[in-house]
This record gives C-alpha cells, sequence and structure tokens, in this order.
C-alpha cells in the first residue's frame, strides 16, 4: 500500500502532468497564430505525451492500493512576447518538472517505497530528454534571432515529430 505522503505527492504530480499538457496546447495554439505549423505540431504531440505522463501516475496510485484524487488544472500561460520567449519558458516548464521528479524519488527513499523506485527511474530517464529536447530547440531559435527565413527552416524540421499512433492529438486520427 503507498504511503499518504507519497499518494499525495504522486496526485500533485499527476496535476502537474496535466498542466504541462494543457500548458503545450497553449503554446502549440500561439505557434499556430504565428503560422508556426511545424512548432505548433511539435506541441501537439508533446501535450499527448504530457497526458500519458499523467496516466502513468494515475495508474501506479490505483496499482499501489492508493486513491487518484483529481485536481483543479490551471493554464500557467496563454501568450509569449516571441517564439524564443515560448521555447525558453517550455525548457524552464522542463527543469521544473525534474525538480518535482526528484522530490517524488526522495520521498520513495525516506518512506522506503521500493515498489515506486522503477516508475521513478523511468521519468528521471525521461526529463533527461525533454529537458534535452526544449534545451537544444531553444538555443537553437535564440541563435537565429530575428531571421524568418532560418526559423522556417527550423518550423520545416519541427513538423517531423511523429505523433503516437492514434493519438488524439494528431488531427488527422480524429473521426471525420
Ligand atoms: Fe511529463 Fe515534460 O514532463
Amino acid at each position: 500500500m503507498i504511503s499518504e505522503r507519497l499518494q499525495k505527492a504522486m496526485n500533485e504530480q499527476v496535476k502537474h502532468e496535466l498542466e504541462s499538457s494543457y500548458l503545450y496546447l497553449s503554446m502549440g495554439s500561439y505557434f499556430q497564430s504565428l503560422a508556426l505549423d511545424g512548432m505548433a505540431h511539435w506541441m501537439r504531440c508533446q501535450a499527448h505525451e504530457e497526458t500519458m505522463h499523467a496516466m502513468k501516475f494515475f495508474d501506479h496510485i490505483n496499482d499501489r492500493g492508493g486513491k487518484v484524487q483529481l485536481q483543479d488544472i490551471h493554464l500557467l500561460k496563454s501568450n509569449w512576447k516571441s517564439p524564443i520567449e515560448a521555447w525558453q519558458d517550455a525548457y524552464k516548464h522542463e527543469q521544473f518538472i525534474t525538480s518535482k521528479i526528484q522530490e517524488l524519488t526522495a520521498i520513495t527513499r525516506e518512506d522506503k517505497e521500493y515498489s515506486s523506485e522503477p516508475i521513478l527511474a523511468w521519468f528521471l530517464n525521461e526529463q533527461i530528454e525533454e529537458e534535452t529536447n526544449t534545451s537544444k530547440i531553444s538555443t537553437q531559435i535564440e541563435m537565429l534571432g530575428e531571421n524568418s527565413a532560418n526559423i522556417l527552416f527550423l518550423d520545416k524540421e519541427l513538423a517531423t515529430r511523429p505523433f503516437t499512433p492514434g493519438s488524439p492529438f494528431d488531427p488527422t486520427a480524429l473521426p471525420q
């Protein structure tokens, strides 16, 4: 049975992951408004990935005999001064999520919740990837500055990110 403290923190994490999804959907909408369709697409893929992260915690709480207690989701931000600022925010947000996963890991060790260590090890690895991706794109767009031709080139590259098959965030997968 999951400890009270870990259950509470994991329920918080379900909220953080769903708020991440909402934030990236919001960034996607911002990029769409600038006709940066590749960046908008990347963010939709990411929004889906975050809902899967939330569900991983959701299922784990139940699997450990706990109770999922859903919380209010807040829209963290809905507008940005520039695409650079949006990507910098994405990187900062991933650093924040990493700090939350580290806190959860510390709780599992203090409470001897060894059964939750594998899932948190998965998330620690996932966060390395998430920070690397957002940090790299953030640095690349900072290098491009105001050069619209180069930004469009990066936008095209980001359009190649594949959706998880059957993702409801993929407009081509929705029922017609
Ligand atoms: Fe689920 Fe991007 O952290």
